[in-house]
């Protein structure tokens, strides 16, 4: 986690703003003209402008901005990235035009399999630098709080490796302000040294975990259920080892055929599953019955060109929360702007501009088991972005074009970040 030292004591009032907070469980939370005044990293009072108490209005050591009726959003959260990586695969891009599909490039040694060598490959201060600058990104169109998983290692070494580049990532202070969560997805892929023995790289996979731990590498632990990745049989097997460190888990499940993977998940009282194209009706109601946040990946669907989309009408009847990430990868989906999956999620997945952003901010703190954001609510951390926009479901409706001019990550503006 990022811990740039905030002095406790420095106030910032943000007044003149339209405000969105989502503090409630439904609706904008919209605040047409209000105020918004931080103390040292947190969120210490939100309201109309009218209101404003005394006590909470500028004094000499408070630092008053008028927004000139500018929009405040909560910070986004990306909860889904593979950001460390070496190589790409603009190549296999190109195989799949001339009509190879992703499960058949991953079949005959390509897909993620290329990105493992690649990574391997790399060094450690190459695969800092290139996803520092994919971060970078991101952050320039508000992102506050970022998930980064491994899974292109798929060694010992190389699986801690990444997951160090991450964890740097998030300590950063100042140079990159933003707070990262790393996510251990070492079942990622079969690498091609334990082919024919996939029970026995997992055996291998969760043994890395205990030491990943104790070097305070890993928040969660991830793996890929599908035909082309692991059984429901080994995904299990990771999450006992995980649940055996007391570590959360989440699952790639039900992206490319239905394996049941949600439903063990939630046996595991999963933070989120993700994708979900083929998740069942049995799904859904294991999902909701644990808690269990739906993570939708617009931009792997798109990018895929999947045509089974997943059961959003079940998942809002049953009161899943959703989530909407970027999914950033370099082999299905090569895509570093959050705002555009708000308007996939909304074009593709038909979400409301309302539930897209929820799926960017509350829900997507949830599926992170963050409880300190999300949000613009006292007490929460101060983060959030400063948007030239009236309302944010203009940022749902546009494409390719980012609004965003201010970013405030733990109570301190961060203005040059993604713009230099
Ligand atoms: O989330 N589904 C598995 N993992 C990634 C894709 C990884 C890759 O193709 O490199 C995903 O879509
Ligand atoms: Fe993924």
């Amino acid at each position: 986690m990022n811990d740039s030292a905030v002095p406790p004591t420095q106030t910032t009032l943000w007044r003149n703003a339209r405000l969105a907070t989502f503090a409630d469980a439904s609706g904008w939370g919209w605040i047409e003209r209000g105020a918004l005044r931080t103390e040292g990293d947190r969120i210490a009072w939100v309201g109309p402008d009218g209101q404003l108490p005394p006590t909470a209005a500028a004094s000499v050591d408070t630092a008053e901005h008028d927004l000139q009726g500018a929009l405040i959003t909560p910070g986004l959260i990306d909860a889904h990235t593979h950001l460390v990586y070496g190589g790409d695969r603009a190549a296999e891009f190109e195989w799949r035009l001339q009509g190879a599909s992703y499960e058949q490039i991953a079949q005959t040694g390509g897909g993620i399999r290329s990105t493992v060598a690649a990574t391997r490959a790399a060094s450690d201060a190459q695969l800092f630098d290139s996803a520092a600058r994919r971060a970078r990104t991101l952050m320039a169109e508000g992102v506050t709080t970022l998930e980064i998983k491994s899974g292109y290692g798929l060694t010992a070494t190389d699986e801690a490796r990444c997951l160090a580049v991450a964890r740097r990532l998030g300590q950063l202070g100042d140079d990159l302000p933003l707070t990262v969560r790393t996510t251990s997805l070492a079942a990622h892929a079969l690498p091609a040294e334990y082919a024919g023995r996939a029970d026995g790289y997992i055996d291998a996979a969760c043994t890395w975990l205990a030491a990943q731990q104790a070097a305070g590498l890993v928040d969660a632990v991830d793996a890929f259920c599908d035909t082309i990745g692991f059984t429901p049989a080994q995904t299990e097997r990771i999450f006992q080892a995980a649940q055996a460190l007391g570590l959360p888990v989440k699952l790639h499940a039900e992206q490319l055929s239905d394996q049941g993977g949600a439903g063990l998940a939630a046996r595991y009282g999963a933070l989120s599953c993700d994708h979900l194209e083929h998740l069942s009706a049995g799904g859904v109601a294991a999902m909701h019955a644990a808690g269990t946040v739906a993570v939708l990946l617009p931009g792997a669907y798109y990018f895929l060109r999947e045509t089974r989309l997943p059961p959003v009408a079940a998942l809002r009847a049953a009161g899943v929360p959703i989530a909407i990430a970027s999914d950033h990868n370099p082999g299905s989906s090569p895509c570093l702007s959050l705002l555009l999956m708000l308007n996939m999620a909304c074009t593709l997945f038909r979400l409301t501009p309302e539930e897209a952003w929820r799926g960017v901010t509350v829900n997507a703190a949830r599926a992170l088991g963050l409880r300190d954001r999300g949000a613009l609510v006292a007490g929460q951390r101060a983060d959030f972005a400063i948007w030239d926009a009236e309302h944010p479901r203009e940022m749902a409706y546009r494409f390719g074009h980012n609004p965003c001019r201010r970013v405030v990550c733990g109570g301190v503006e961060r203005r040059a970040i993604g713009w230099t």
